[in-house]
């Protein structure tokens, strides 16, 4: 009898707590299988990179989120650092100026990324597919650049491409966080 008293007691206030805080209803574990991982990681542009980074690393959506998140974070800093000697070494003015601008997209992306970070904690997960997004189009405008106006084969690109994908990784965890928030 008394077990049970003691069971609607800590049911209720679990049940009070979910009602009047939603904010710990969304802190609740969403659980994530190999098989789920496989899913999400067809949706993305780098599938074996994807598979490699996520199986068996978490059991919860949201700390899966941080694995890209972290290396986001990585890759955007190190990468606008690969920048300045590359306009240094620039041989003519076009290059400067792509290389320039491309700096400049990274310290949004980078600004992006960091926001990411924020939002994660905050379990806002539309803001953090909007600042993932975000990233992408900044980086993908730096790629574009270098490209074209320096050359398509610049080891540069391949920097630029891992940022890419981590942050493509990250966008598709996301929506399937939004999926399971918003329904
Ligand atoms: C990249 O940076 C340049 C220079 O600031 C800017 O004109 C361009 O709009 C940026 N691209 C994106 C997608 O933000």
């Amino acid at each position: 009898m008394v077990s049970f008293a003691r069971f609607l007691l800590i049911a209720t206030s679990l049940a009070i707590i979910l009602f009047i805080n939603p904010s710990a209803a969304k802190s609740r574990p969403i659980l994530v299988t190999n098989a789920d991982i496989k899913t999400m990681c067809s949706k993305t542009e780098a599938h074996s990179l994807c598979l490699r980074l996520l199986t068996n690393q978490a059991n919860d959506l949201h700390e899966l989120a941080m694995i890209p998140l972290y290396l986001a974070l990585k890759s955007a800093s190190q990468t606008r650092q690969a920048i300045s000697p590359l306009i240094r070494q620039a041989k003519n003015y076009k290059e400067t100026q792509a290389y320039a601008l491309c700096s400049q997209n990274y310290s949004e992306a980078l600004d992006s990324v960091k926001l990411a970070l924020l939002l994660l904690s905050k379990h806002d997960y539309r803001g953090l597919r909007v600042a993932a997004l975000s990233a992408v189009v900044k980086a993908k405008a730096c790629g574009v650049r270098v490209a074209t106006f320096i050359n398509p084969f610049s080891p540069f690109l391949q920097k630029n491409g891992d940022f890419k994908n981590y942050c493509n990784i990250l966008w598709v965890i996301t929506n399937r966080l939004l999926e399971y928030t918003t329904s």
